[in-house]
């Protein structure tokens, strides 16, 4: 790659001023000679995940420097999961535009994308397979566990659990608002195998970052020594001209799913790999996670499946020894950022704690953590994280309670007089990618407060929303098409029966067709959530949760060459 090289020896004005203006930053010949090397920092005060990531910064400037290439950080929008409003997925398209285009108009040769907070992975590495040009992910690392009166707490696992305990009158006032104190008391992404923890070890999976990058803790020295690596790392790949195409290959994506699976990661990647690998003209359609996840056992041993969490997981040899012990079910040959391939990456890798990490022959669980659904509730299919619900439930036919969106939910679930039994099936409709808006994480909506009182903990919840990766419950997500575009889904009233069987990937509603095409008829889309700015371009381009969500015309990449140069 020489688009610094073109940018800073044009002739006439251009080629003066782009010298001149670096100059005014204390730069020389020399340093202006070095392949520049963009790093993408995703820092923000209103993103507590990536509070560390000045110092994460520095230290992958320093690798840069060592190696020889001039490192330049750049701001990109940086999506905090807790802070965003309705949900930071939203803006997940939003984030992977403006990392493409900043790696597209300025004049770099490589770019370091840090990470960690659940959308800021798949985003960059959406922008950054489009603009194609040679990139390295550094993950900003898991928080510490967390600490309550010596139990071992997760974010955000346990806030889920505690609150359901506290809803349920089982947990008092003082002890839930003290348990706040001491559940997430570190920089770094929450440190169950959430979303952020997935991605950021996909990320490894897919060989776009350094081995281990999914488990080192934010706090732990060796992430800084990663950062480090990465830098000096990424000049190489520059010089070398490796871009993100030939690491990211179909080979590299099944990678990924295997690792997805083996973790019992978050169900929320079976959106974002499909939409990083559109951007490289791969498709992965829901039927590959199925197939893959039927013959991948789940060997970590991390909430919310398991019972521990990423810093456990890191001393036991972490995500490197993970992938180690996945050898015999991936592609090990798969080139990665490292210049060896992925077996070659963690061949040093050994697993100190096989109750964490477990082996093949004594997974944590036999099969794959998500199963695909079909049937005429979910044409295009719907999800399970079968790993994370109630064996009793996974089979299980029951009467349909409607809710229109979340202000109905809102408005009538806690009602002592809601007519609904502990087997009853919830139904939350208008969550979806239209319908959320922004597909929120609400499909593990609550059970209702008095069954909750009754000792439930547990229901069958059908929508089409996502959930948190640190979520549990025997949830159906992802069905498609989503409500609010007419699917399926919209057409459910109270009473129905709706049959769930997991084993047989089946979700029906067992309801006349006639009938069906009768409530058709009748039905009205819900009103647009947007009728200006951003928010009406998402609902316009916007695509269904099989293709990733991502929006219509962001499909394929458009590499940047050295010539390409802003004016
Ligand atoms: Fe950022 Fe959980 S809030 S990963
Ligand atoms: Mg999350």
């Amino acid at each position: 790659m020489n688009r610094s090289k073109t940018f800073f020896s044009e002739s006439g004005v251009a080629g003066f001023t782009h010298r001149a203006f670096t100059r005014s930053m204390g730069y020389d010949d020399e340093e202006m000679a070095r392949p520049v090397i963009g790093i993408c920092n995703t820092y923000s005060e209103l993103n507590n995940c990536h509070q560390h990531f000045r110092e994460l910064c520095e230290a992958v400037k320093r690798g840069v420097l060592e190696a020889g290439g001039l490192p330049l950080e750049f701001p990109t929008i940086s999506l905090g999961e807790i802070f965003l409003n309705p949900t930071s997925m939203l803006y997940r398209n939003l984030a992977a535009m403006d990392t493409e285009e900043m790696i597209r108009a300025q004049p770099i040769d490589g770019v370091v994308l840090l990470t960690g907070c659940d959308k800021t992975t798949p985003a960059a590495l959406m922008g950054a397979a489009s603009a194609d040009l040679p990139a390295i992910l550094v993950g900003g690392g898991p928080m510490l566990n967390g600490h309550f009166r010596g139990q071992i707490l997760g974010a955000c696992t346990d806030c889920r659990r505690l609150t359901a305990e506290y809803r349920a009158g089982t947990l008092d006032e003082a002890t839930y608002r003290e348990i706040e104190d001491g559940i997430v008391r570190s920089p770094g992404h929450c440190m169950v195998m959430g979303t952020a923890s997935t991605m950021n070890t996909l990320a490894e999976a897919l060989g776009m970052a350094l081995p281990n990058n999914g488990a080192i803790p934010a706090v732990d020295a060796r992430r800084l020594r990663l950062a480090t690596a990465a830098g000096r790392r990424i000049v190489h790949l520059a010089r070398e001209g490796i871009r993100p195409s030939q690491i990211m290959t179909p080979e590299a994506f099944h990678n990924a799913i295997v690792v997805l699976n083996a973790l019992g990661g978050s169900t929320n990647a079976v959106v974002h790999l499909p939409a990083i690998a559109r951007r490289l003209g791969i498709e992965l359609p829901l039927e590959r996670f199925d197939q893959i996840s039927r013959r991948t056992p789940v060997i970590a041993n991390v909430r919310p499946i398991g019972r521990y969490q990423m810093e456990d997981l890191y001393y036991a040899g972490g995500t490197a020894a993970l992938i180690k012990e996945l050898l015999p079910l991936l592609h090990g040959d798969a080139p990665t950022v490292t210049g060896r391939t992925l077996a070659e990456n963690v061949q040093q890798a050994t697993v100190q704690d096989a109750d964490i990490i477990r082996p093949l022959d004594n997974p944590l669980q036999p099969e794959g953590g998500i199963a695909v659904l079909r049937g005429n509730l979910a044409p295009d299919g719907a999800i399970i994280k079968q790993g994370a619900a109630s064996p009793h439930l996974l089979q299980h036919r029951g009467r349909a309670v409607v809710f229109r969106g979340m202000d109905d939910l809102r408005a009538r679930l806690d009602d002592p007089n809601l007519d609904v039994k502990p087997d009853d099936v919830l139904v939350l409709q208008n969550v979806g990618p239209v319908g959320g808006p922004g597909m929120p994480e609400v499909g593990n909506f609550s059970i209702p407060a008095k069954l909750l009182r009754e000792g439930v903990r547990d229901m069958v919840r059908i929508s089409d929303a996502r959930m948190s990766g640190t979520a549990f419950g025997t949830i159906v997500l992802h069905v498609a098409p989503e409500s609010a575009v007419g699917g399926p889904l919209a057409l459910v009233q109270d009473g129905d029966e709706i049959e769930l069987d997991v084993p047989n990937r089946r979700l029906i509603l067992h309801v006349d067709p006639a009938e069906l095409e009768r409530r058709r008829a009748a039905w009205q889309p819900p009103r647009p959530a947007f009728r200006r700015g951003y928010g009406w371009l998402y609902l316009q381009h916007v695509l269904q949760a099989p293709q990733g969500c991502d929006f219509d015309f962001l499909a394929g990449s458009d590499p940047v060459t050295a010539q390409e140069q802003p004016k």
